[in-house]
């Protein structure tokens, strides 16, 4: 039998409220089999920092690190709240597991399942994945302030690319395109940001070489945008920097029926740090407490975990059961655990 080590951040707001149904389905989907999941709990993020004053202690840190996996909800508190105004939770904490635990790839699927209402009057047949490069561009922190707090005020932010890291990220989203459709589209701002969108062109047709099956088509970031709307359908790989990345895959939840539904996974594809399983969407202060999250995402990344531990059954079974529940959702509305409860009976009923 085997045991795997999971770390838990339930974190802020919905967070915990997502988490408690992932982990009520990821129960059902392993009972009876030979795999044990045995948790550990991270009280981490605005809640943890009003209370002691840490965001990721050294100790956190090395702690979470000698898991298998990690499961996170959502950190980061009320936006504006003056208590916060110097925690900086999203890059201390999320930011800091990213880059600390090398998450180079950060992958997010989106599906608009048969029976959703999604915005868009006819999707068509959408199934695509985002990579979004986790280590580097704008969210490296290689920024700063001149003359802060003066009308002469200088804010700088740079984003760094560099050759190693692009071309492992693109290395990677070339093998998923490869294994999926064979389509892979890299977005990116070639006609402004010039000297990164070099870099990025340059990368993709040098690895293009390597992957002659795969078809490469390249798209402006607004282009995009226009696209991810009026044609989701075309989409099979977008490989992308991480602020793109983070903006699409906002816009690609929306058109696959709600962010609610959006799934996302951390990977360290090397496997020598563990990988972070987490919702798409953040900690929504506006429904927190209020049973009104959807927890979709947050089982979906539950679904992604146990692929990425080799436990293809189990992420099926959860994979399967979200979309037998979608596929009966009235549109009556359900409590945050009635989803949740509903999702795991299915699991677990095989
Ligand atoms: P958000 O994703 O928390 O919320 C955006 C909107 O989507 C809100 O109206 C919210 O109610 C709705 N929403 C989000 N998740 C939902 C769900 N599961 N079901 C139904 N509706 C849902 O984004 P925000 O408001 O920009 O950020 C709130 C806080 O979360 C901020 O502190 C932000 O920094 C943080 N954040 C954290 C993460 C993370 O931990 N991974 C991700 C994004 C934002
Ligand atoms: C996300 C979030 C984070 C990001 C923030 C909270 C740092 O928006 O996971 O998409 O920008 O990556
Ligand atoms: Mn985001």
């Amino acid at each position: 039998s085997r045991t795997v080590k999971l770390a838990v951040i339930p974190g802020d707001g919905i967070g915990p409220e997502v988490v408690g149904e992932a982990l009520k389905v990821l129960d059902a989907a392993v009972q009876g089999g030979d795999v044990r999941f045995e948790q550990t709990p991270f009280s981490l993020g605005a809640a943890r920092f009003l209370e002691t004053g840490d965001v990721l202690t050294d100790a956190d840190l090395a702690a979470i690190a000698s898991h298998d996996a990690i499961l996170l909800g959502a950190v980061g508190g009320v936006p504006g709240d003056p208590r916060l105004a110097n925690a900086n939770i999203e890059r201390g904490l999320l930011l800091k597991l990213r880059f600390s635990l090398d998450h180079y790839v950060n992958l997010r699927p989106t599906v608009v399942y048969p029976g959703v209402p999604s915005p868009l009057s006819e999707p068509g047949d959408v199934n695509f994945v985002v990579v979004r490069e986790g280590t580097e561009g704008p969210y490296v922190g290689n920024g700063g302030a001149i003359r802060q707090g003066t009308p002469h005020e200088i804010a700088n932010e740079v984003s760094v690319n560099t050759a190693y890291g692009v071309e492992r990220v693109v290395r990677y989203a070339f093998a998923a395109a490869a294994a999926r459709q064979g389509k892979l589209t890299l977005v990116h701002k070639t006609n402004v940001l010039v000297f990164a969108g070099s870099l990025w062109k340059r990368v993709v047709d040098a690895v293009s070489a390597e992957f002659p099956d795969v078809a490469v088509d390249y798209l402006h970031v607004d282009a995009a945008t226009i696209f991810l709307v009026t044609d989701p359908a075309r989409f099979d790989v977008i490989v992308t920097d991480n602020l793109f990345g983070d903006i699409l895959t906002d816009l690609a939840g929306a058109i696959s029926g709600g962010i609610g539904l959006a799934a996302s996974g951390n990977i360290n594809p090397d496997g020598t740090y563990p990988s972070m399983f987490e919702p798409v969407h953040g900690s929504a202060p506006d429904i927190a407490g209020k049973q009104l999250a959807d927890p979709t995402a947050a089982i979906l990344s539950v679904s992604l975990m146990l692929s990425h531990l080799g436990l293809e059954t189990e992420a099926a079974r959860v994979a399967t059961a979200v979309t037998a529940d979608i596929a009966a959702r009235t549109g009556a509305a359900r409590t945050t655990t009635e989803v949740g409860d509903a999702i795991a009976a299915l699991a677990a009923n095989r």
